[in-house]
């Protein structure tokens, strides 16, 4: 077991993801106070844990949902997240006029499925699709479930491949590295594929070529790689692992296709590092998936998965809908969600055009680079990454830094309201502990400078007072602070 995954986005084992259970039976005729001035009568309440024999007007309902949520984070200061925490009033607007909108409904909202169409072909175009290869995708609600589709499509292919030969199917297995996003270690255990992990170790914290070929063997389904990784940021070299599996498959016989998960770098890499080779460029990538709510820049949850042609996505796990008279071909695990992130999404598009998220992203980069060079300079910590690939760095405290940790400084930071996640490694770099800053649309270089002055005033503290270990019942508290 790994320690706190990656705060992006999920960890594996307890404590991950609260699945709700229901509250004792001493507490579960709570009360929730209703402020006197919403309501008439005084002393009202209604109960916290039950349904309310009956209504109240709708402001009062309001106000009251409002006031539990006041102690949520500030989503500006919110420097753990990956996804969209601002969206400009005329896309909110477009949002909320398209909330009723189900994106299942072809017949329905054929011009939402229209919008959805377009979007596949603008993201084909960014991500180099070769002509005439009738890359095929969809829109998802995020990456997890695009990458979900995207591991199912590869199981699919081997599976066929090997029963056509009469070889045994019954062993699959996915070669990544072990600093991928919960979304591959759940894809495995649902549909029973052996994850092959590869480790992380100091001077190398994602997969590489060598390491993912030496995993490989007839029953690899395929090979994870990351634009770019939850844990820092960085890039795996497509191209590499591309050409390390050319040699499996000219010295074993295996072709092993490539998964690329861009949940973040699918809306970067396109514009930051144009020339770059990480997507369709490269023959052995035979799907892709990226979250619109990233860097797509659109409030969650959407993602998009696309796969360079239309068998790559075999037959058997398309269904039908309705469309206008006829019938569209679907591939989804769920069945209705929300249009309007994709009515978004195209918003976005037309929006910015290819140089307006230029811009975006750059100005992102700009402020991480700025920021990450200023924590180096700050004299505790050591910058594992810059920023460079995606605009997200990690850096940890030196080793001769032990009279606090960066569980500590996370704290501290956090009393200014800054969130800046403290995390361990995944395996086998699971004594690392790091702190990671995403750097989103929206976080200005004034921001950045605020955040470095109280991150200075916070290590000054902290030398001064060195913590002392917090007590045990406390201790995975601090490991787990993630958004
Ligand atoms: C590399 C990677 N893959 C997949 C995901 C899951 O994405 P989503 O939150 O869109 O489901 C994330 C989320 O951070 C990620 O960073």
């Amino acid at each position: 077991m790994h320690g706190p995954r990656g705060l992006g986005d999920g960890r594996r084992g307890e404590g991950f993801m609260p699945l709700h259970t229901q509250v004792d039976a001493s507490i579960q005729d709570d009360e929730l106070d209703v402020n006197p001035v919403y309501v008439q009568e005084l002393g009202a309440g209604i109960p916290r844990y039950r349904l309310p024999a009956h209504g109240m007007l709708p402001r009062t309902a309001l106000q009251m949902v409002r006031d539990e949520l006041i102690l949520d984070g500030n989503a500006r200061l919110n420097l753990a997240t990956f996804v969209t925490t601002w969206m400009e009033p005329e896309a909110e607007q477009l949002m909320a006029e398209c909330a009723a909108k189900n994106m299942i409904d072809k017949d329905e909202y054929p011009q939402t499925a229209e919008l959805e169409q377009r979007c596949v072909n603008i993201l084909s175009h960014l991500w180099n699709a070769p002509a005439g290869s009738q890359a095929t995708g969809c829109s998802t609600t995020g990456s997890s479930e695009a990458c979900m589709l995207g591991g199912m499509a590869l199981l699919w292919r081997w599976r066929a491949r090997r029963q056509a030969a009469g070889q045994d199917a019954a062993r699959p297995n996915l070669v990544m590295g072990s600093n991928v996003q919960v979304c591959w270690e759940k894809f495995c255990r649902y549909w029973q594929v052996e994850p092959r992990f590869v480790p992380m170790v100091p001077g190398r914290l994602h997969l590489r070529g060598a390491e993912a070929a030496a995993k490989c063997d007839e029953n690899t389904i395929g090979v994870v790689a990351i634009m770019g990784s939850t844990m820092d940021g960085s890039y795996e070299p497509v191209l590499e692992i591309s050409q390390a599996l050319d040699r499996v498959q000219t010295e074993q016989g295996h072709d092993v296709p490539i998964h690329v998960d861009g949940a973040s770098g699918g809306f970067v890499a396109p514009f930051l590092q144009p020339e770059l080779e990480w997507d369709f460029r490269v023959p052995r990538v035979a799907s892709i998936n990226a979250s619109g709510h990233k860097y797509g820049l659109v409030y969650p949850g959407v993602g998009w998965v696309m796969w360079r042609t239309p068998d790559a996505l075999p037959e058997d796990l398309v269904f039908k809908v309705n469309y206008l008279g006829g019938e569209m071909p679907t591939f989804a695990l769920n069945f209705s969600r929300p249009g309007a992130q994709v009515a978004a999404q195209y918003y976005n598009f037309i929006r910015l055009g290819r140089q307006g998220y230029q811009r975006v992203q750059h100005a992102c980069r700009d402020v991480a680079l700025h920021l990450s060079a200023g924590i180096a300079k700050m004299g505790p910590f050591e910058l594992l990454t810059e920023g460079r690939d995606l605009p997200v760095f990690a850096f940890k405290l030196r080793d001769d830094i032990t009279g606090y940790s960066v569980f500590d400084v996370s704290e501290r930071l956090r009393l200014r309201g800054w969130q800046v996640p403290a995390y361990t490694f995944p395996a086998d770099l699971t004594d690392t502990a790091v702190m990671r800053i995403v750097v989103r649309n929206g976080f200005s270089m004034d921001l950045a400078n605020l955040l470095l002055a109280d991150l200075r005033k916070q290590v000054k503290v902290l030398e001064h007072h060195p913590q002392t270990q917090p007590p045990p019942e406390i201790q995975h508290m601090r490991e787990s602070f993630k958004h």
